[in-house]
């Protein structure tokens, strides 16, 4: 049976959080940690998924019934991304998939997006399907929202096009940045944040104050725009301001945290550029902007507030085969 080990690499959003849920930009850089997935096709129209990282074991289900049922959390993504793909490109038997993760999907580095994008490139390449980037966005991003019902797609477009991307909802921008480097120092919060829970509090704040956070929507939207421009140029004091001023719209969004807000100050304290959450809030990941000279004492500030800093690379390859 044909076999094949397809990878795409987690996330860190830079600048435009929330505000890209509802139709403004933001940027986004894919991180060296990875998502590991091996396909094999089957004689029989079953599905067969291992997935230990997200404690799913010898689970089975007829082709006939994908999407059916109580799916348990950790099948989810890629269950619906198997029954979206072969419903447009049917398979004649079925498919075994395993998922492997260098990344814990506590960080909030996009392990679910990482995974469909893994299935569907996957499941592209061994049934001899020409998919481009941009169809490949639309079936992945088709089963994000399926699954969870919201979300900009910035996630998706990560593990795809990988590097740094400027990317506006659902798809409508995707455009690559050209980076040599991205000097940030990422601190974990140790706590998992729920992106549906919070995008549906910002949502509910949204509802009982809908002038104030579109202001607030906007100013993001202006600040990943002049960051953008910044980036170009590899004006990292300009980016990291504009960082800082997006935490503060974060923070009026409500939702930072006690625990990301006295990371943060830490690494600003300690000499990064500039400094905010990263992420839907509430816990996940920080990130900051730092010279190389400041990256020691930032790193260590975090870790002194009880912060885990996680050595990873930014600005990464995306999608690819491995083998
Ligand atoms: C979550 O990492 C970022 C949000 O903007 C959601 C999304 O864009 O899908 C809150």
């Amino acid at each position: 049976m044909k076999k094949i080990v397809v990878s795409a690499p987690g996330k860190l959003m830079l600048l435009g959080e929330h505000a890209v849920v509802y139709n403004h930009s933001c940027i986004v850089t894919a991180v060296g940690q990875r998502m590991f997935v091996t396909l094999e096709l089957l004689p029989e129209p079953t599905f067969e998924l291992e997935a230990s990282d997200v404690e799913v074991a010898g689970y089975k289900k007829r082709f006939a019934s994908l999407g059916e049922g109580d799916i348990p959390k950790g099948a989810r993504f890629v269950e619906m991304a198997v029954k979206n793909f072969t419903k447009r490109y049917p398979l004649k038997g079925g498919v075994r998939i395993t998922t492997k993760s260098e990344f814990s999907s506590l960080f909030g580095f996009g392990s679910s997006s990482a995974s469909t994008v893994c299935v569907i490139k996957g499941l592209a390449e061994l049934t001899n399907t020409n998919l481009s980037s941009k169809e490949i966005f639309e079936l992945a991003y088709k089963t994000v929202l399926d699954v969870q019902g919201k979300g900009s797609g910035f996630d998706v477009a990560a593990a795809i096009y990988g590097r740094t991307l400027y990317f506006v909802t659902g798809g409508k921008v995707i455009e690559p940045i050209a980076l040599d480097e991205l000097p940030l120092v990422v601190g974990y919060t140790g706590v998992k944040a729920d992106t549906v829970s919070l995008i549906n509090a910002v949502a509910e704040k949204a509802f009982r104050h809908p002038k104030r956070i579109e202001v607030i929507y906007t100013q993001i939207g202006d600040m990943v725009d002049e960051a953008h421009a910044a980036l170009k140029e590899r004006n990292w004091p300009l980016v990291s301001e504009l960082m800082d001023f997006d935490q503060g719209m974060l923070e009026s969004l409500g939702v930072s945290s006690q625990r990301l807000a006295g990371m943060i100050h830490a690494a600003r304290d300690a000499g990064a550029w500039g400094a905010k959450l990263s992420g839907a809030g509430g816990g996940d990941c920080m990130i900051a902007l730092v010279s190389r000279e400041k990256k020691q004492a930032v790193s260590e500030a975090i870790t002194k507030v009880g912060g885990q800093v996680i050595d990873v690379a930014t600005n990464v390859e995306g999608v690819r085969i491995e083998l």
